[in-house]
């Protein structure tokens, strides 16, 4: 594997008439990072990882100083999984000048995270479209625990005419359904038994559909019900949307998302589940 600082490095380093597959991260890397560079393998001839904590991303309150970061380890586990080229950029790199431009994505940003983190997706699609522009991968993987960031980052594609695929891969959970994150290390014990009851709640949503429940009101309740009875940490939201669209619904039909935000002491973890509903209502 090799380690690549700058960007005309990688640029001249990249062998032409290969498929590149991309997986953008912030390190930190988990099992759930690694199953996206096990499926870029399969589908690509080579895999450039980037890792880069984008600073445009975080607002004045969040974790860019807490966000955890282990470069050595990230290596060892990169290279084990067979990534060819590790972009590993400074911010001065990345940010060489205050930018003149940047991305605004004004769909879908009003719900979810996008609500209590204004200008997160802004400086995601930022980043997400000069990495793209860098390493010019004929695919790009991302984690649907983030869907609210695959939802924007398709919509960076469709608008700016990009030529890439972007591929949606699913989420990666521990042995009792909390779902993998590099933020579950700032848990405290107590918090991390009680954090796999935001999957929970999820399931037992997922649960009220598939038995013929599609008020969207409904089946908010029931979770609601649940994390109020089950859930330590300060809910930042509980929402039921459409998906990819991510707009309000009355009655789940097609692609919905079941979502849920909660805000431990020292970590904010969010989670998902993709449904199909197919049912009449
Ligand atoms: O999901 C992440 O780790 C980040 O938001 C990304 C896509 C690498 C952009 O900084």
């Amino acid at each position: 594997m090799k380690i690549v600082e700058t960007i005309l490095e990688l640029q001249q380093q990249i062998p032409n008439g290969k498929t590149v597959g991309f997986v953008p991260t912030m390190g930190f890397l988990h099992e759930g990072h690694l199953s996206l560079v096990q499926q870029a393998k399969k589908e690509c001839d080579l895999v450039v990882m980037s890792i880069f904590v984008n600073p445009l991303q975080f607002g004045p309150n969040e974790d860019f100083d807490r966000y955890p970061r282990n470069f050595e380890r990230d290596c060892l586990l990169a290279e084990q999984e067979g990534v060819d080229f590790l972009f590993y950029p400074t911010v001065k790199e990345m940010y060489p000048v205050q930018p003149a431009l940047t991305v605004k994505v004004h769909e879908g940003v009003d719900v979810l995270c996008g609500k209590s983190r204004p200008g997160h997706f802004d400086g995601v699609a930022t980043v997400v479209l000069k990495l793209l522009q860098i390493v010019s991968p004929e695919r790009a993987y991302f984690g649907l625990k983030d869907a609210q960031q695959v939802a924007a980052i398709e919509k960076l594609i469709r608008d700016f005419h990009l030529r890439v695929t972007l591929v949606g891969c699913p989420t990666l959970r521990e042995h009792d359904g909390l779902a993998k994150s590099s933020r579950n290390v700032n848990l405290t014990r107590s918090e991390r038994e009680n954090a796999s009851n935001l999957y929970q709640s999820l399931l037992l949503g997922k649960q009220v559909v598939e038995a013929g429940e599609y008020r969207s009101q409904k089946v908010l309740s029931v979770i609601e019900e649940f994390v109020r009875k089950n859930v330590t940490g300060t809910v930042d939201y509980i929402e039921v949307l459409s998906y990819p669209e991510l707009g309000e619904i009355e009655h789940l039909s097609g692609r919905c998302i079941l979502a849920i935000a909660v805000q431990y002491s020292k970590a904010r973890l969010i989670d998902n589940i993709i449904l199909d509903v197919k049912g009449e209502f």
